[in-house]
């Protein structure tokens, strides 16, 4: 139902390399643990060799991978998701570069032993070989750790390519806006699992903002590479959307359930007594009967009374790109798109403001560092506590995150020693609640007022007020249109409390982190009210 990160390995030669936010194992030790858990683990099962390129096939952007699956279950949402086929073998040729990827639900048939609905294993390892890159990952059948082309592969294997090679591989969306004159930016944003980068990615501009246009390009990861214009070009590596299904509705995101008319596979959502499918908040009033997740009976006075979900919390839909009726036109484009903005969030209830923009890449590389997030029910554990999630990227960085904060800030130097026009860096935040406990600012559609002064501030003809960590809109500077989002409302998902904040900045900066970390936090400080 979910990633299990604590079953989540990084083997690198030197435990440092793989750094304090990741559970690391000696890649020898490990050897021998798989070497025992992978032999006969298919046995009386069907093995499938799953060739896949991760990005348009042929891209310079693009990479390929081969996953061998006993889970057909696997190879059908692959199909979805990647490029996948003979057509990859053409693209590798003899000796071309790929990543081999074992996955197991390490459920042997044969002497007696049934097979189930959902095979898999008490015991499990999802095992990243960064140096070698490898992935082997045994015991689940859920996405993120068997669809191997997507966390383990696009984001942690990626990771350190990119780290290597000089690009990033980002848990981020892509997306493109057109102004009423006609003016196309892209942006990429960050926001951890859960967070809204699908709906994000799919934003229907309110309709006195309908000259604008957002277009999809991705909806969770961005491979992206510095061009010899000194512009950073992004992909989407992806071919389909592994998006989460409660909450999504026709009001919350038409084009997501527009994409959902045909070839979906749906994962632990409940179903209709006619065949159909149903989660929490798809329509106002819920079918008076459904078969839960769970296949248990399940109707609105059970779930009032025992708080049953009918769907699993991470319910999710695998469903085509190109069936998304706001896919944009350049969305397989070899060459990628130029981005014009970073865009970091997450889910926090208080502290954090509606958007902020960073000054300059160093202290946007700082904001997005100390991000924090409220855990959602996309990886098994705990759900609702703050972490910290630099970059939404602490389950996917597979190196030490000290040197990941360190590529950043080069590529920053980089770009500027270029003189190009580098992104600018925003942090907003959907999710912040009133004493009701409920959400203030609306979200979905209406987020493209935010993303509409960013667009201002990029262009140079919107204003803001300049703050301790950046600078904030004021009320006015705000297109409200028909809203009628009240200055306090506004107050309260802009206001910045100074003692929360010091909070936050005092959360530890571990060692190893580069020089300018520190210093951007030292500025910051300044600027707060004693
Ligand atoms: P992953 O696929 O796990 O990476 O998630 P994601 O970041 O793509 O999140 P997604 O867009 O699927 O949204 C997750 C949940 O947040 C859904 O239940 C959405 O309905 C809800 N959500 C998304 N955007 C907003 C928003 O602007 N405001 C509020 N209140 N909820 C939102
Ligand atoms: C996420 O958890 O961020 C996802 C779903 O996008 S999974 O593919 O399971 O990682
Ligand atoms: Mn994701």
């Amino acid at each position: 139902m979910a990633r299990v990160e604590d079953r989540t390995f990084i083997c690198s030669q030197r435990r440092e390399d793989a750094g304090p936010t990741n559970n690391w194992i000696d890649p020898q030790e490990m050897r021998v643990t798989l070497d025992g858990l992978f032999d006969g683990a298919m046995r009386g099962r069907t093995m499938y060799v799953v060739p896949f390129s991760m990005g348009p096939l042929g891209s310079s952007i693009a990479h390929i991978g081969v996953e061998l699956s006993d889970s057909p279950y696997v190879v059908a949402n692959m199909r979805i998701m990647t490029r996948m086929g003979r057509a990859v073998y053409d693209v590798l040729g003899e000796n071309g570069e790929c990543v081999p990827c074992v996955h197991s639900v390490g459920a042997p048939l044969g002497g007696g032993r049934k097979d189930v609905a959902w095979p898999c294993n008490d015991t499990r390892y999802i095992v990243h070989f960064p140096e070698s890159r490898e992935i082997w990952s045994f015991g689940s059948g859920y996405g993120g750790n068997a669809l191997l082309g997507k966390k383990c592969f696009a984001l942690r294997i990626a990771s350190t390519m990119g780290r290597d090679e000089g690009w990033l591989a980002e848990h981020m969306l892509i997306l493109g806006v057109t102004s009423p004159q006609g003016r196309k930016y892209h942006v990429a944003a960050a926001f951890p699992s859960v967070c809204g980068k699908t709906n994000f990615a799919m934003l229907i501009p309110p309709r006195d903002l309908n000259g604008w246009k957002v277009t999809t390009i991705g909806d969770d990861i961005a491979l992206i590479k510095p061009g010899r214009d000194g512009r950073l070009y992004a992909i989407n590596p992806e071919a389909g959307y592994f998006g989460v299904a409660p909450g999504t509705s026709e009001k919350t995101n038409f084009n997501a359930m527009a994409t959902l008319k045909e070839n979906v596979i749906f994962t632990n959502v409940a179903l209709t007594d006619d065949g159909d499918i149903w989660w929490e908040d798809m329509t106002d009033t819920p079918p008076a009967h459904l078969i839960d997740w769970q296949g248990r009976d399940w109707t609105p006075e059970i779930a009032k009374e025992t708080g049953a979900k009918a769907a699993h919390p991470n319910a999710r839909f695998t469903a085509p790109a190109s069936q998304c009726p706001s896919i944009d036109p350049d969305w397989e484009n070899p060459a990628g798109v130029p981005i014009d903005a970073f865009i970091f969030g997450g889910r926090r209830s208080n502290t954090v403001p509606l958007v902020t923009e960073a000054r300059d890449w160093k202290s946007g590389v700082y904001m997005a560092a100390m991000m924090g997030s409220e855990t959602t029910a996309a990886a098994a554990g705990q759900q609702g506590i703050v972490r910290r999630n630099p970059f939404a990227m602490l389950p996917f960085c597979s190196y030490n995150m000290s040197d990941y904060f360190g590529h950043w800030l080069k590529m920053g130097e980089r770009l500027e020693a270029l003189n190009a026009k580098t992104p600018k860096f925003f942090c907003v935040n959907w999710f912040r609640k009133g004493d009701d406990g409920k959400f203030v600012w609306p979200g979905f559609g209406e987020n493209m007022r935010v993303l509409n002064w960013m667009i201002g501030r990029i262009e140079g003809t919107t204003k803001g007020e300049e703050h301790a960590f950046g600078i904030l809109p004021r009320y006015e500077d705000i297109d409200w249109g028909a809203l009628g989002f009240t200055r306090e409302q506004f107050e309260k998902v802009i206001s910045v409390n100074d003692a929360a904040w010091r909070d936050e900045l005092f959360k530890k900066l571990k060692q190893g982190l580069p020089e300018a970390l520190p210093e951007a936090r030292a500025d910051m400080e300044k600027r707060l009210v004693a």
